[in-house]
């Protein structure tokens, strides 16, 4: 008889939780997708996807550290970090782009100017508040709009028989 009584209290407890409506529920911390590697992402240049891989899995580490409530110091020095590979690979993209005489190679480079422009401005926001809700939206723009958008442009200009047009 107990055990019955035990049972039931059970069962009550999981339905209730069972039929609560979605809004009622707590929000589920999800992570902004996609941030990990995938091989639709590459662009067809070996050096130009790796920086992306790596670049890719230093947004992952910042948003991870964002929706994990991390100290801002840890997100801070992500984004120090960041920083400093995105210099080094929009570098070697504007070299390519200017070896191969991209048509639209000012456009790009100002996006690249633009992003680093945004990193530094979150970097001295962030001394007085939080800057994350700048940061998600920098780096989803970063990811879909650039990555899998501009990049994908200039790289299918230089595999699509483009030559060197410097020497
Ligand atoms: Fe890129
Ligand atoms: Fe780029």
């Amino acid at each position: 008889m107990e055990i019955d009584q035990q049972a039931l209290k059970v069962t009550k407890k999981a339905s209730v939780s069972e039929f609560k409506p979605a809004s009622l529920l707590p929000e589920k911390k999800t992570v902004s997708q996609p941030t990990e590697w995938k091989n639709e992402y590459s662009v067809g240049i070996k050096t130009v996807d790796k920086q992306h891989q790596l670049i890719m899995s230093s947004f992952a580490n910042i948003v991870n550290s964002i929706h994990s409530e991390l100290a801002w110091s840890a997100i801070h020095y992500s984004i120090l970090e960041l920083k400093e590979l995105a210099l080094r690979h929009f570098a070697v993209e504007d070299a390519l782009m200017e070896l191969f005489g991209y048509p639209k190679i000012t456009e790009h480079q100002t996006n690249h100017e633009n992003f680093m422009n945004r990193l530094e401005e979150i970097l001295n926001i962030s001394i007085r508040k939080s800057a994350n809700k700048e940061l998600l939206a920098l780096l989803e723009e970063w990811k879909t709009k650039h990555i899998l958008g501009a990049d994908m442009d200039y790289a299918k200009f230089i595999l699509s028989g483009a030559s060197v047009i410097r020497s």
